[in-house]
């Protein structure tokens, strides 16, 4: 590295430890931390400030898809801003979001076939949220308040998204809606009741969601809201036909079905969205963010079905106002970024994705021949790798926040990007992702899980 990136380098990390507040930080280091600093990306990976190229396993946060650096969306980035660089959504539009707009109620299912777009996917669960209090209040039904979520679901940082949220760990110290909120439990599989069959299991879950209905009353619920795929939960893919049996719950009972594809949709899992095309389930409002720019631009927003937007034009409250917008709704630029990933993705990005998934997942598998490793699961380009002190009883590993830090230690040193995630390790790489680079992906994995375990029955911690 030469001298003067060096001294850039520790410039950054000095000026990161005074000035600037990272995303959930403890109490303990707020505003005095720097985290591992990333030089420059390049397709699949990034440099870290001591030299080293890392496979960025994550891809960012879910959503670099297409890859770093790529040169048709850094264009488009400059182009758009010396056309129309900004224009304010409340009174003006401009062509790449009507255009945008139209690409993905193409792609959407069912009637969903209008877009208001956000800045993130805080801000898309947000206004869905918010759009579904506005409707029940415009059709008279006031009480109709309730948002039914799950523990292990993650949906955001902003109050409503973020009252949403099941990890505890998020919840110990911040306050939320709670009153409004009905928590059902997480549908992971992997730590269903020892011996109950799959479907026994979902069967459960179902009886859960219309046992809660019953008590709450349908008239006092909103909403539904829910991740296909719990992704920040621990990728959970939830027992086969569990959504279709909630879907028909909400209908039965008008209660809005909102997918949260923030993570699923724009190509992680094969399609741009996977609500129908995965789960057979068209829902009534869909979230997305992150894969809609590869996070080259801040860009959300949620797709609305037709039917409820006819229901507000034909209401007896013609001015009641959907009080709601943010001053970069429909950016220009953003819009412009996502129209050409849209393309990436329609070329050949999507069909691509869905022929190497079982080659990634083949792979991953693989892992579960190590002893602390309890279970590999996924779906599309997302797999977890879930660590257990006791493969029987699957209990996590005692000093489980540690797990998946150390894990990703020795991946960092081997060449891998992890994201640890307390006793689990989470990968979703760019799409763009090739047969050779997975291989090297899952061996770098293999051995810095082994490194892990060797670690852990020297210092007694573990002894499987
Ligand atoms: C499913 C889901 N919804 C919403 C969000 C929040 O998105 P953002 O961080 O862009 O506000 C996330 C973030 O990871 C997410 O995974």
């Amino acid at each position: 590295m030469p001298d003067n990136q060096a001294v850039l380098y520790k410039k950054a990390t000095e000026d990161a430890v005074n000035h600037l507040i990272q995303p959930w930080p403890s109490a303990g280091s707020i505003g005095a931390e720097s985290r591992e600093l990333l030089g420059a990306g390049e397709g699949i990976y990034v440099h870290d400030t001591k030299g080293r190229k890392l496979i960025d396993g994550p891809a960012g946060m879910w959503c670099t898809n297409v890859g770093h650096r790529n040169e048709v969306l850094a264009d488009t980035l400059k182009e758009q801003a010396m056309e129309l660089s900004y224009n304010s959504p409340w009174y003006t539009s401009s062509e790449p979001s009507a255009e945008l707009a139209r690409r993905i109620a193409e792609h959407a299912p069912g009637d969903l076939n209008h877009v208001f777009f956000t800045t993130g996917g805080s801000t898309a669960v947000e206004s869905a949220l918010r759009f579904a209090q506005f409707y029940n209040n415009v059709r008279g039904l006031e009480g109709k308040k309730k948002i039914i979520c799950r523990d292990g679901g993650y949906h955001g940082s902003t109050y409503l998204s973020a009252s949403l949220n099941g990890s505890q760990r998020s919840r110990n110290w911040m306050d939320f809606a709670d009153e409004m909120m009905i928590r059902l439990s997480c549908p992971d599989p992997f730590r269903r009741p020892k011996g109950l069959r799959l479907e026994a299991f979902r069967d459960q879950l179902v009886a859960e969601f219309a046992d809660a209905v019953k008590e709450h009353g349908a008239e006092n619920i909103a909403a539904f809201v829910g991740e296909p795929i719990m992704a920040s939960g621990g990728v959970i893919v939830p027992p086969e036909g569990y959504f279709k049996a909630i879907r028909d719950i909400c209908s039965e009972n008008d209660i809005l079905f909102i997918a949260d594809e923030v993570v699923t949709a724009f190509g992680r899992l094969g399609h741009v969205f996977a609500s129908e095309a995965c789960f057979d389930v068209v829902p009534d409002i869909i979230t997305f963010a992150k894969g809609v720019t590869s996070g080259y631009f801040p860009l959300g927003g949620m797709v609305v079905s037709d039917r409820l937007l006819a229901s507000l034009r034909t209401s007896n409250h013609p001015e009641a106002m959907y009080a709601h917008g943010l001053t970069y709704s429909s950016h220009p630029i953003g819009c412009a970024v996502a129209l050409k990933n849209l393309d990436i993705l329609e070329d050949d990005l999507l069909d691509y994705t869905r022929e190497i998934t079982p080659y990634f997942h083949e792979k991953m598998k693989m892992l579960e021949e190590l002893e602390l490793v309890g279970e590999v699961r996924g779906m599309g380009l997302m797999a977890c790798i879930e660590c257990v002190a006791d493969r029987e009883s699957h209990n996590p590993i005692r000093l489980d926040t540690e797990v998946g830090v150390r894990i990703d230690r020795h991946c960092q040193d081997l060449g891998l990007l992890v994201r640890p995630l307390v006793h689990m390790c989470v990968m979703s790489p760019p799409l763009v992702i090739t047969r050779d680079q997975i291989d090297t992906m899952a061996g770098i994995l293999h051995e810095g899980i082994s490194r892990t375990m060797r670690d852990l029955r020297q210092e007694g911690i573990w002894n499987g």
